[in-house]
Formats: structure tokens, C-alpha cells, sequence
């Protein structure tokens, strides 16, 4: 036989074998698009706003539904009902990470965010904690938000009112607040070392936020015939990696374990205390990428939230100057916006709500994937199985949030202009794997915000109803349009 004819051959009985396959195991699976071989739903899905097609899908197929991402089947999850049934009443089973191809190869299994089990409990745990304020040597995570805030406003002084893209200053800060946390650092935001680190994050982010690399986590293989974007990626994370581990080095010569100073110093305190475990995760490897791990979460989502609030601040005056007139009569003038402000400010509360729930920035969250073979309404849902929960279906429910399309504070206020909570605020995304970072995120966007507007009058180049705030891109991240902003100091 020709090789040529035998090889077609065997290929087409491959692909039997696969379509087979998946038939079998359809049953058990929720119902969804018929795949085509090989590239599955692909042709379903806009990489340029894969949030948006798996809302379209959900009108043909119900809120929980199958896509073939190539030949991985992965479950959607659409709408408050389905989302919270499984992250939240059967959060055990839907905690496990799913897969994110490329940031797999950068991250290994290790750390935070891309590991699971026995790990990711204990570095949670642990993280959690740390976070939780007592990790901060003398210093409360409070303490150390405010004097950053006031760091920013000397910058934003600097730009003596005259038009200018946000984008640097917003990043600095919610940096140096990481880096404080980390190894005790602040940063003047001029400093190379800060600049570099925001530069290498800043690709990282676009590389994700790329439809090239939305394909790439479809077919893996494609980034073996075309590296160069993961190598870039790759790249990138390393250099980050290597400015930590110098840190941890330091660290490890100067630590002092009845004084921790901050992060680094209890996990190594940890790593000491465990030493003779031999199954102990408390190593300098998980160390040092649970490390790049809040680096990379903590900074860019705080920094693009900052961004597009006040993108949306300059579209909506009114919005601004009620928010004004309210920290005019809490706080006044002169002194220091800090937390407990927050509970006589519900306006400022509603609009920060609303500025997240507005802008959805991880709109089909992290994958999930389920730890053991689960039962979910009549479907069997196999283990390891990616799970997609669609964040923007939530924040963006009409019948709790009416017009969800449109930025209204008035979704988080009762009739008496009391700050009113709803279970659909889901931003952070809810359950056992809900962001390590949320308290310290609101901190730093209630404090950041808050202190921006007592100290500045904000001014568009443009006419607010000229002002687009349709998102830039819709990738991992939900980023906002480039624009010009100037800052009067009042
Ligand atoms: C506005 C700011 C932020 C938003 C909207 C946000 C949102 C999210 C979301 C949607 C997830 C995925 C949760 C899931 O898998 O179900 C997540 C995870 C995570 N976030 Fe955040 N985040 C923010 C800020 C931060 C900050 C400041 C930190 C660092 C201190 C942080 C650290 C993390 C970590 C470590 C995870 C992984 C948790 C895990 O896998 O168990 N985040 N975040």
C-alpha cells in the first residue's frame, strides 16, 4: 500500500477514535456546540472576546454548558445560580486550577496560583495569613497603603495639571504596596529597578491579554512551531524571578526570626520550622513563585482597576462631584483618608463596587477544574475537567443590576442612599479560590481613589461624552482604552 494512502488511513481512523470518544463520554457531560475534530468549538469562539461568545452559547445551551477548547472538552458555568452552586456549595470539588498552557510552563505546578492540592492548601493558608496583617513587621498593611498614597499624590502633583497618560503612576503604587508587603522595598517612581519591574510586567500582561495567546492556550503545540511569543513570556517571568531571588538571598543572610519583616521573612522562618519534613512545601522554590505569584496578581488588576475607575470618573461628573461633596463632609480637607472612613462613605463605597462590577476585569475568571468526578444537576462532570465560570455573566445580571451596561453607583445604594451588598458582586470570584489579594485590594483602590479625589479636581481633554470606555481589550484581562487625564490639585 502507497505510504501516502496508509497514512490517510490512519489518520482518519484517529479521528474516529477521537470523535468516538467524546460521544461516549458526552452522555455524561453538559450538552453544547457539536465539535468538529481536532479544533473542537474553536470556530464558535471570538479569541478576541471569548467572554462574549460563551454568552451567546449560553442562549442556545443553558447556563452550563460543554466547548471543546481543540480536543480538551471544558464545562461553562453561566449565571449567578450555576456559578455559585459550584464555586460556592461545592467548593471543595470545583477548587482545583485548570490549565492555562502557557502560564503552566512558566509557573511549573508551584506556588499560589497555577498549583492545587496539598500545595495550594498550604500555601494559601499560609498566604492568607501573612496577609492578614500580621506579616507586616511594625507596620499594618493599612499604614503601609496610606503612605504610599500620599507618595502618589506628590506624583501626581509632579504633572503640575497638564495632560497625561495615568497609566505609569497608577502602576507604581499598587507595585510599591506589593513590594512593601514582599521584601520591605519602597521605591522612589523614578527608580530603575521599579521601572523595569513594572516594563516586564506590563508585556507579560499584554502577551496574555493577546488573541494570539487565547489560541495558543487552545492549541498548545502552537507554541512550539511559533515560540517566539513564549519565549518572550518566559523570558520576561525570569527576570522578574531572578530580581526576586536576589531579595530572598538577602533575606536569608539577614533574617532575624524573633523580628520578621515582612513576607519573605515568614515564609523562611517556615521553611527553617520544617526543615526536617521532607514532604514540606514551605521550600525556596514554592518561595520564590508564590512570590511572583502576588506580583503578578496583585499589581496590574489593582493598577487597571484604578485606571479605568477613573477613566469612568471623567465620563460621569455628576458621579465625581457627589463622591467629592462626601469626602468634603467625612473627611475634609486636610486629613488622611483610612478604613474605618469607609463606613460613613456608602456613595465611595457604591462607586467602588461599581467601577468592578462596571469594568469585570477577569471576566471568565481563572480556570477551575474539578478535583474528583462530580455530580452537577444531571451532568457527570469528570475529574480534571476544565471549568470556566463566566464572572461577567454574574456581575453583569440584569435582573440585579439594572441596566447592567450602564456605570451606576445606584446598584450598590438602597432608597435611603445606604451602601447596599449583593451576593452578585463577584469580582474576586467566590469560594475556596476566591483572590488572596481582596482585602488589600478594596484597601488600596478605597484609600488610592479616595485620596485622588480630596486632593484633585479631575479635568478630560475631551468631552465626557466624547470619552469611550469601551474596553481596549477583552483577553485574561479587561483593559481599558488609552487615555489623557489631568490632575488640578483643589
Ligand atoms: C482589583 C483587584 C483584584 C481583582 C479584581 C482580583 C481578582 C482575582 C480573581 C478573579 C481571581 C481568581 C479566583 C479564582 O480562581 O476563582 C484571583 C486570584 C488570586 N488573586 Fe486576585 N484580584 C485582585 C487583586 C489581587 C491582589 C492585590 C493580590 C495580591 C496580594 C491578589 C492575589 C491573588 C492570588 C494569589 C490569587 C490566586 C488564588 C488561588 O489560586 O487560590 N489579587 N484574583
Amino acid at each position: 500500500m502507497d505510504l501516502v494512502v496508509f497514512l490517510g488511513l490512519c489518520l482518519s481512523c484517529l479521528l474516529l477514535l477521537s470523535l468516538w470518544k467524546r460521544r461516549s463520554r458526552k452522555g455524561k457531560l453538559p450538552p453544547g456546540p457539536t465539535p468538529l475534530p481536532i479544533i473542537g468549538n474553536i470556530l464558535q469562539l471570538d479569541v478576541k472576546n471569548i467572554s462574549k461568545s460563551l454568552s451567546k452559547l449560553s442562549k442556545l445551551y443553558g447556563p452550563v454548558f460543554t466547548v471543546y477548547l481543540g480536543l480538551k472538552p471544558t464545562v461553562v458555568l453561566h449565571g449567578y445560580e450555576a456559578v455559585k452552586e459550584a464555586l460556592i456549595d461545592l467548593g471543595e470539588e470545583f477548587s482545583g486550577r485548570g490549565s492555562v498552557p502557557l502560564l503552566e510552563r512558566s509557573n511549573k505546578g508551584y506556588g499560589l496560583v497555577f498549583s492545587s492540592g496539598k500545595r495550594w492548601k498550604e500555601i494559601r493558608r499560609f498566604s492568607l495569613m501573612t496577609l492578614r496583617n500580621f506579616g507586616m513587621g511594625k507596620r499594618s498593611i493599612e499604614e503601609c497603603v496610606q503612605q504610599e498614597a500620599h507618595c502618589l499624590v506628590e506624583e501626581l502633583r509632579k504633572t503640575n495639571a497638564s495632560p497625561c497618560d495615568p497609566i505609569f503612576i497608577l502602576g507604581c503604587a499598587p507595585c510599591n504596596v506589593i513590594c512593601s508587603i514582599i521584601f520591605q522595598n519602597h521605591f522612589d517612581y523614578t527608580d530603575q529597578n521599579l521601572l523595569s519591574l513594572l516594563k516586564l510586567m506590563n508585556e507579560n500582561v499584554n502577551i496574555l491579554n493577546s488573541p494570539w495567546v487565547q489560541v495558543c492556550n487552545i492549541f498548545p503545540v502552537f507554541m512550539d512551531y511559533f515560540p517566539g511569543i513564549q519565549n518572550k513570556y518566559l523570558k520576561n517571568s525570569d527576570n522578574i524571578k531572578s530580581y526576586l531571588l536576589e531579595k530572598i538571598k538577602e533575606h536569608q543572610e539577614s533574617l532575624d526570626i524573633n523580628n520578621p519583616r515582612d513576607f519573605i521573612d515568614h515564609f523562611l522562618i517556615k521553611v527553617k520550622q520544617e526543615k526536617h519534613n521532607l514532604h514540606s512545601e514551605f521550600t525556596i522554590e514554592n518561595l520564590l513563585y508564590t512570590a511572583s505569584d502576588l506580583f503578578a496578581a496583585g499589581i496590574h488588576t489593582t493598577a487597571t482597576t484604578l485606571r479605568y475607575g477613573l477613566l469612568l470618573l471623567i465620563k460621569h461628573p455628576e458621579v465625581t462631584a457627589k463622591v467629592q461633596e462626601e469626602i468634603d463632609r467625612v473627611i475634609g480637607r486636610h486629613r488622611s483618608p483610612c478604613m474605618q472612613d469607609r463606613s460613613h462613605m456608602p456613595y465611595m463605597d457604591a462607586v467602588v463596587h461599581e467601577i468592578q462590577r462596571y469594568i469585570d476585569l477577569v471576566p471568565t475568571n481563572l480556570p477551575h477544574a474539578v478535583t474528583r468526578d462530580v455530580k452537577f444537576r444531571n451532568y457527570l462532570i469528570p475529574k480534571g475537567t476544565t471549568i470556566l465560570t463566566s464572572l461577567t455573566s454574574v456581575l453583569h445580571d440584569d435582573k440585579e443590576f439594572p441596566n447592567p451596561g450602564v456605570f451606576d453607583p445606584g446598584h450598590f445604594l438602597d432608597e435611603s442612599g445606604n451602601f447596599k451588598k449583593s451576593d452578585y458582586f463577584m469580582a474576586f470570584s467566590a469560594g475556596k479560590r476566591m483572590c488572596v489579594g481582596e482585602g488589600l485590594a478594596r484597601m488600596e483602590l478605597f484609600l488610592f481613589l479616595t485620596i485622588i479625589l480630596q486632593k484633585f479636581t479631575l479635568k478630560s481633554v475631551v468631552e465626557p461624552k466624547d470619552i469611550n470606555i469601551t474596553p481596549a481589550t477583552s483577553g485574561l484581562t479587561s483593559l481599558p482604552p488609552s487615555y489623557q487625564i489631568c490632575f488640578i490639585p483643589v
